[in-house]
């Protein structure tokens, strides 16, 4: 259980001295008794601490119902949602299928698509088209219940299930996953008799995905969500170990002893296609918990070895503001050997009989060294393999780490009081009423 997640800063090592490291990490220490004390800022907030071992087996057994219901009666199931109601679900899906599952069409399970996280009328009017052909459910994920983007696209989906299905059988195809009683979602559910799941008070959206936001999306797939709470919880005992080798307190000291020294940009990396939506689930944690009044690592990510055929060549040369953190997976789920080729006409015999798994290493270790004599610093991030027991557990170690880092710059990770600026806009721009004023001003102003 130990090494289900290893942290490695020994390459950042040149570019930190070992004092401004112990340093860092005291203050990290402090943090951390800050976070599991309950003792800072947005302390009402702190629900998804205990989820790993708090969630009940009658709430696991009602999410695997709903799996088990439509497992062989529909074909395609919506889940709609944005931001932490989305990014969740969608990176341990994305992790855990099979690459070309849909051209197989091998699926004992429904397949899950999303919508609600864009406004874009060619992709809902394509995902209409799908609806239309194939037997469908939906699940509607909102805490507040009252997202725009969730709700515009849930009010279609809705429309066109009750003309497809009919009233009854269409809230039989629907379940809801929101706040126990506030919000619109909350109310329409209700009304039209949805099962529906809560979303618990003190957890906010992007420490969402051990609560039915992530869990029943995961289930509904067809992946093993015990398996995802075990490894969650195993690193749970993990992150509360007071120790300087805390592998979270150890990733949130040397990120931010880089940042106080001027590496404002934090690049996740990771050397596979199926980790490319856990990339976009980490930046919104790390991205909306600590981009506060003027200040935290802006995170990003890339592809590798995909985009070290474009953004390699700014990573290894640009301007000197990154580091990395690789992601890496020690062994993958299955064996390729590059075979021997007597002709040798491509010149790539000195790899045969090596494993491609061995040829992608490679590509992590050069690329790793190629970029600190380049001054990119970058720490390693270890896990064994992509299992719901390492995503559980990989998921919990963020979102850790994410709180004791925010607390090192002074910054409540639980709340996005910037996400609202762009709302009032565009709610004002739409004619919402109530926003007559704004409207007027920003008509003036384009
Ligand atoms: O992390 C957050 O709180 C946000 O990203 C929300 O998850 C996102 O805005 C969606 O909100 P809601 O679930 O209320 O529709």
């Amino acid at each position: 259980m130990k090494n289900i997640i290893k942290v490695d800063y020994k390459s950042v090592k040149g570019f930190l001295t070992e004092d401004e490291i112990s340093f860092s990490k005291e203050r990290a220490l402090g943090t951390y008794e800050t976070l599991i004390n309950g003792t800072g800022r947005g302390n009402d907030f702190l629900g998804w601490l205990e989820l790993p071992t708090q969630i009940s087996d009658e709430l696991v057994d009602k999410i695997e119902s709903v799996a088990t219901r439509w497992r062989n009666s529909v074909e395609v199931i919506v889940v709609v949602g944005i931001g932490g109601s989305y990014l969740g679900a969608k990176a341990a899906i994305d992790a855990l299928s099979h690459s070309f599952s849909l051209h197989l069409g091998k699926n004992s399970t429904p397949s899950i698509v999303f919508a609600g996280q864009n406004l874009s009328e060619d992709y809902m009017s394509e995902l209409m088209e799908l609806l239309k052909e194939r037997s469908s459910a939906c699940v509607v994920v909102s805490k507040s219940g009252t997202t725009t983007e969730p709700a515009v696209a849930f009010r279609i989906i809705k429309q066109h299930f009750e003309e497809k299905y009919g009233k009854h059988d269409s809230s039989e195809r629907i379940v809801a996953v929101t706040d126990q009683a506030r919000g619109a979602l909350k109310g329409l559910a209700t009304q039209e008799g949805y099962t529906t799941f809560v979303i618990p008070d003190d957890v906010g959206g992007r420490y969402s995905v051990l609560t039915p936001v992530g869990l029943l999306p995961i289930a509904l797939a067809g992946f093993d969500i015990k398996s995802m709470l075990k490894g969650a919880s195993d690193m749970k005992k993990i992150c509360y170990q007071k120790s300087d080798d805390n592998p979270a307190v150890e990733y949130a000291s040397v990120r931010n002893a880089l940042y106080s020294k001027g590496w404002k940009i934090e690049i996740l990396v990771n050397y596979n296609p199926k980790l490319q939506y856990f990339a976009e689930w980490w930046k919104q944690l790390f991205g909306e918990s600590e981009g506060k009044e003027g200040k935290g690592i802006y995170p990003s990510s890339v592809n590798f070895t995909t985009d070290l055929h474009s953004m390699g060549q700014y990573i290894q040369n640009g301007e000197r503001t990154l580091f990395e953190t690789v992601l890496s997976v020690r062994q993958p789920a299955r064996k390729m050997i590059i075979s021997d080729d007597p002709q040798n006409l491509d010149g790539l015999n000195f790899l045969s009989g090596k494993r491609l798994d061995e040829c992608n290493k490679m590509a992590e270790l050069g690329t790793r060294i190629a970029h600190v004599d380049g001054g990119v610093p970058n720490i390693l991030v270890e896990i064994g393999e992509i299992s719901e027991y390492s995503l559980g557990a990989l998921f919990y170690f963020f979102e850790f780490a994410c709180g004791v880092s925010a607390y090192m710059i002074d910054i409540n990770p639980f709340d996005q009081p910037g996400v609202e600026d762009y709302k009032k806009n565009m709610f004002a721009l739409l004619g919402k009423p109530g926003y007559e004023e704004l409207a007027e001003e920003l008509r003036k102003r384009v």
